[in-house]
């Protein structure tokens, strides 16, 4: 891509982090048009939201035309409703169509985009005690499974292409810190589970400085793991989060309890991955907040 003002297509926009990358775009001077299920407006900031079917081609794909880069970060929440077989199918299907419908958009393209960057995760590795670079082995269980069905069709792609596989991305009000918190600000913190266990998390800020790092630097492709360059186990995290808040962290969680609450879903809070940012270390990428405690430091007061 060049440095110039570029059309960047932004598929599941009005999500958590495709609000704030659309943000980030605008600042430096980008056309931003986000493809939305529900949504046909401008916003104040200037981005334009146009309807698409994410299992269709159709009148939307006018927009990809001319666009320089197509961001795809759709797909249902993974946290909340409990994982039955049809809630396990519905984070793949709402994943899976519009990663197919898109990469078959780009294929039928005379001019496709510079690149096509997709969402993933680090559930790709599955859970575990090593360390995972960016060219890691996938996992055995259901995340894992989920993001290589979910990444499998880019493999097609008739562009540039990237999997952004985001660790747990940190904000002070969306996504799943708030949620982690809840506990430390009731004075009920504490380890869960074994307190063994990894994060590998990144704050809201470097996680869309970093997607659009990878955008602009066109010797980037395949997975890139979008974490900060520390994680984290689960009982350095909980001290660290009472530091920050000022709380007790004596009030340990037992796994036999969250896997009653939660069912298979406790996997998120009992296991983790410990992921490293490699690609974007190698290439010179700096993070505003390396580490947790400055992370936290910044959104949680
Ligand atoms: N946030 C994190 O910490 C994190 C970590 C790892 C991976 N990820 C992945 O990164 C992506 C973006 O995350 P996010 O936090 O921004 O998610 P989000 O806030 O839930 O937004 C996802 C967007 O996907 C669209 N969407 C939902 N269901 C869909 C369906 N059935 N078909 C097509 N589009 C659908 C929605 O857009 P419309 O309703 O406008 O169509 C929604 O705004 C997700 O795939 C997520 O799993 C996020």
């Amino acid at each position: 891509m060049s440095d110039n003002a570029a059309k960047v297509v932004i598929a599941g926009g009005s999500g958590f982090l495709g609000r704030y990358l659309a943000v980030l775009l605008r600042r430096d001077g980008h056309e931003v048009v986000s493809l939305s299920r529900t949504r046909s407006d401008v916003t104040q900031t200037g981005v334009r939201y146009v309807p698409w079917d994410p299992t269709a081609l159709g009148d939307w794909v006018e927009e990809l035309e001319h666009a320089d880069a197509i961001f795809n970060l759709c797909g249902e929440t993974i946290s909340g409703k409990r994982w039955t077989d049809a809630r396990k199918a519905d984070l793949l299907e709402s994943r899976r169509r519009p990663s197919e419908t898109l990469v078959q958009a780009i294929n039928t393209m005379t001019h496709p985009p510079s690149v096509y960057l997709q969402a993933s995760g680090v559930g790709y590795y599955g859970t575990g005690e090593d360390a995972v670079s960016d060219n890691g082995s996938p996992g055995d269980d259901f995340l894992a499974h989920l993001a290589m069905q979910w990444e499998e069709p880019v493999a097609d792609v008739r562009t540039r292409s990237v999997l952004l596989r985001f660790g747990v991305v940190f904000h002070n009000k969306e996504g799943a810190l708030p949620l982690m918190l809840l506990p430390f600000r009731a004075f009920m913190g504490g380890p869960l589970a074994s307190g063994r266990q990894w994060l590998s998390w990144i704050h809201i800020v470097d996680a869309v400085r970093a997607i659009c790092f990878v955008m602009e630097h066109s010797d980037i492709e395949g997975g890139v793991n979008i974490t900060a360059p520390q994680p984290v186990r689960n009982k350095t995290f909980t001290t660290l989060i009472g530091a920050a808040l000022r709380r007790p962290t004596f009030m340990p969680t037992p796994r036999f309890l969250l896997n009653l609450l939660l069912g298979e879903q406790a996997i998120l809070l009992t296991e983790g991955q410990q992921a490293h940012p490699d690609v974007l270390m190698q290439r010179g990428f700096s993070f505003h907040f390396p580490q947790l405690e400055e992370a936290l430091e910044n959104l949680v007061n």
